[in-house]
């Protein structure tokens, strides 16, 4: 199977989530950022087949993308696309969870379309066969969304750009506020929902 992305043909399989049109505003997103402040050093958790990575690797030759997954599926579809790109040198991967074991590397950036939905929440039948593990987040959904920030604040990282569910917003507000931070903006997709956030740290 094939899904378009940023205009480009990645591979996608059954173990792996389909990557979803909203997800290009997340990397543009990172984009005006990488345009500003030339970071070189990115990390992705939960790459899944890659489309995040590969594309931001493709439009930075400077950068370095050290990308996580804890589904080995996910790494291996990853790796693949990245050869087909040619930027395999550009990505190292990791099949860990979260950034586990990578705390020793100097990161300028966390990015992460994470799993973030409920655990409770009935999944319309559309998504029914796609991995669990890529879309429940927690008993509340935005558990892994705040490890992620938490991590972006224990590693001193600059930024924390997420993609996260449309009614998420007031819950990472209220999470970050009790952290310190520079800015804290958040994203719509194209029909008009929340959609994510780009967190700036001091
Ligand atoms: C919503 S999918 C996003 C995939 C891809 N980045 C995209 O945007 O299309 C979430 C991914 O996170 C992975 N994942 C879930 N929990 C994780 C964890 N604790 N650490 C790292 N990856 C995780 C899943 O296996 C899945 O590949």
């Amino acid at each position: 199977h094939k899904v378009s992305f940023y205009g480009r043909e990645f591979r996608i399989d059954s173990h792996t989530l389909i990557p979803r049109p909203e997800t290009e505003i997340l990397v543009e997103k990172i984009q005006e950022i990488l345009h500003i402040h030339h970071y070189t050093s990115i990390a992705e958790i939960g790459v899944g087949c890659g489309v995040i990575a590969i594309t931001l690797a493709l439009q930075n030759p400077q950068i370095h993308i050290y990308a996580t997954d804890i589904n080995p599926y996910a790494i291996a579809l990853a790796r693949e696309n990245a050869i087909k790109f040619g930027v395999e040198k550009q990505i190292t991967f990791f099949h860990t969870s979260l950034l586990q074991g990578l705390e020793h590397i100097c990161l300028d950036m966390i990015v992460a379309n994470p799993p973030y939905i409920a655990n409770s929440y009935t999944l319309p039948l559309s998504v029914r066969y796609e991995p669990k593990e890529a879309l429940f987040g927690g008993e509340v959904g935005s558990e892994i969304l705040e490890s992620i920030i938490t991590l972006g604040r224990d590693l001193r990282i600059c930024f924390v750009c997420c993609e996260m569910g449309y009614d998420q917003k007031a819950k990472i507000q209220d999470f970050v506020r009790e952290i310190p931070h520079k800015s804290l903006e958040f994203y719509k997709d194209l029909s008009g929902f929340d959609r994510g956030f780009v967190l700036q740290f001091l």
